[in-house]
């Protein structure tokens, strides 16, 4: 295979998006193959130049363009983060229509797509990622790059039911299929888009995930996405982890420790998650006073308003668990708006006996993982997994809840808490060797291979 050309929205060149899955996946990639990226440089600029930003790191050479103010507002806030972010994770009700919104999207995947076909060469294979460039294959096609094209879903994909409440679905899926291959996280999320391409779209569903449509033949199917297993478990060994492992454990004082790492995102179920905390210790009161609830969540995308308000409501919930049920010498819920390096987390989840991963609808989901990686095989934590994550598809020996059931959840975190420890050992094994086979590389080198078996074939 030629170079690689990946083409994402953020970029591990933007220090706010190192921690994403996204991004580490994407720079494990390219990485291991050299090639190009190509994105927003994270910046604003009042008239962007028309120069893009060109530098190497590692081998990678980083491709990135400024945006407008317009581009920022109506692109990235409004389009990207005010309607398919929700609508994709099954929520109309908190998606807000504007129809300015559409063509600002539109044009500046038009105008990646041009910074893109400048600079590809015969032998190259591009792999889009992610919600903001759904259209940027088909731009890509029109400024007439032939090579492969694939596009890779890093969220879930709807049911047709709720993917018809955007205005430009059918515009939308036609442009979508000028991609090559279109990978899915899970395979709910495949059966989703192929049911929407056959009883909206006409398609054929041909074997082997091939969809006849649009007079073109794509294949779509579910390449769930790994961690690098190795570099965290080792990640959970360094110092660093070490150190922040002392740290919590002196706050801690011998109390069990419940871990929950998520962006402040409405899709993670955090007011959810807190009530049920407030439920186990209402309802199991042999808990309190020995356990602690930690839960690390970054603030995000603070300027849209739903994510305004959800700061809001869990600042209101913690205070309220922790006045309900907190004393001198103990805080049931802490709660921190801020980020840690992947060192430093790594070791709170190898002391914590339990990690919360709640998400009301995670296209994967690599916390799980992450959490799975770092535990000490001799004394491992118990995984909580909620049903609606990807990753439930793979980690099936983890406690699963439903995450609208906060009754539920407060019964399986106790049930996590007094697990024997052979119990533990025994699903987190299972657990492990999942992790471990089906790992970033497996996702990378399993899309890259169809890409270019579909690319020969139409060739
Ligand atoms: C999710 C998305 C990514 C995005 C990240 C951070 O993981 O799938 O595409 O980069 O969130 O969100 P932000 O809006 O800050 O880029």
């Amino acid at each position: 295979m030629g170079r690689l050309i990946a083409v994402s929205n953020r970029t591990a060149a933007d220090p706010g998006a190192r921690a994403g899955g996204l991004s580490v996946a994407v720079w494990e990639s390219l990485k291991s193959t050299g090639g190009i990226w190509f994105g927003w440089t994270g910046d604003i600029v009042e008239n962007p130049p028309s120069d893009v930003n060109v530098f190497r790191d590692d081998g990678v050479e980083f491709v990135l363009t400024d945006l407008s103010p317009n581009e920022y507002d109506k692109y990235y806030l409004q389009y990207a983060n005010s309607v398919l972010w929700p609508v994709l994770h099954y929520r109309i009700d908190l998606a807000s229509f504007d129809p300015d919104a559409f063509p600002a999207y539109a044009a500046v995947n038009e105008r990646i797509a041009g910074i893109v076909a400048d600079r590809v060469e015969p032998g190259d294979s591009v792999w889009v990622h992610d919600y903001h460039f759904l259209l940027l294959g088909d731009s890509l096609r029109s400024a007439g790059w032939n090579g492969p094209i694939g596009f890779f879903l890093h969220i879930p994909f709807p049911p047709p039911e709720v993917f018809r409440a955007l205005s430009e679905h059918q515009q939308i899926a036609r442009a979508m299929c000028a991609y090559s291959v279109i990978g899915f996280q899970s395979q709910q999320d495949q059966a989703n888009f192929t049911r929407y391409l056959v009883d909206d779209c006409g398609g054929v569903d041909e074997s082997d995930g091939v969809v006849n449509v649009f007079s073109t033949r794509v294949k779509i199917a579910a390449y769930p996405i790994g961690i690098d297993a190795t570099g965290f478990e080792e990640a959970a060994k360094t110092e660093k982890a070490r150190e922040a492992a002392d740290r919590i454990g002196r706050f801690l004082g011998g109390r069990s420790l419940v871990i929950g790492v998520d962006r402040m995102d409405y899709s993670k179920g955090l007011p959810e998650r807190f009530e049920a905390v407030g439920r186990l210790f209402s309802e199991h009161p042999e808990v309190r006073g020995r356990v602690s609830v930690t839960q690390v969540a970054p603030p995000s995308r603070s300027k849209v308003e739903e994510y305004r308000e959800l700061r809001q409501m869990l600042d209101g919930l913690a205070g309220q668990i922790n006045g309900d049920y907190g004393d001198l010498d103990w805080i049931p819920l802490r709660y921190l708006a801020r980020s840690y390096e992947r060192e430093e987390l790594a070791g709170l989840f190898r002391i914590a006996r339990v990690g919360l991963v709640t998400p009301l609808r995670d296209g994967m989901n690599l916390v799980s993982k992450e959490f799975v990686m770092a535990q000490d095989e001799s004394d491992p934590g118990v995984l909580v997994l909620s049903e609606f994550a990807g990753a439930a598809e793979q980690l099936k020996a983890a406690l699963l809840v439903n995450p609208h059931d906060t009754g539920m959840m407060a019964d399986t975190i106790h049930e996590a808490l007094t697990m024997p420890l052979e119990e533990r050992q025994q699903r987190w094994r299972e657990l492990r060797d999942i992790v471990q086979s089906q790992d970033v590389a497996w996702w990378r080198e399993r899309f890259l291979k169809d890409l270019e078996t579909l690319h020969e074939g139409s060739g």
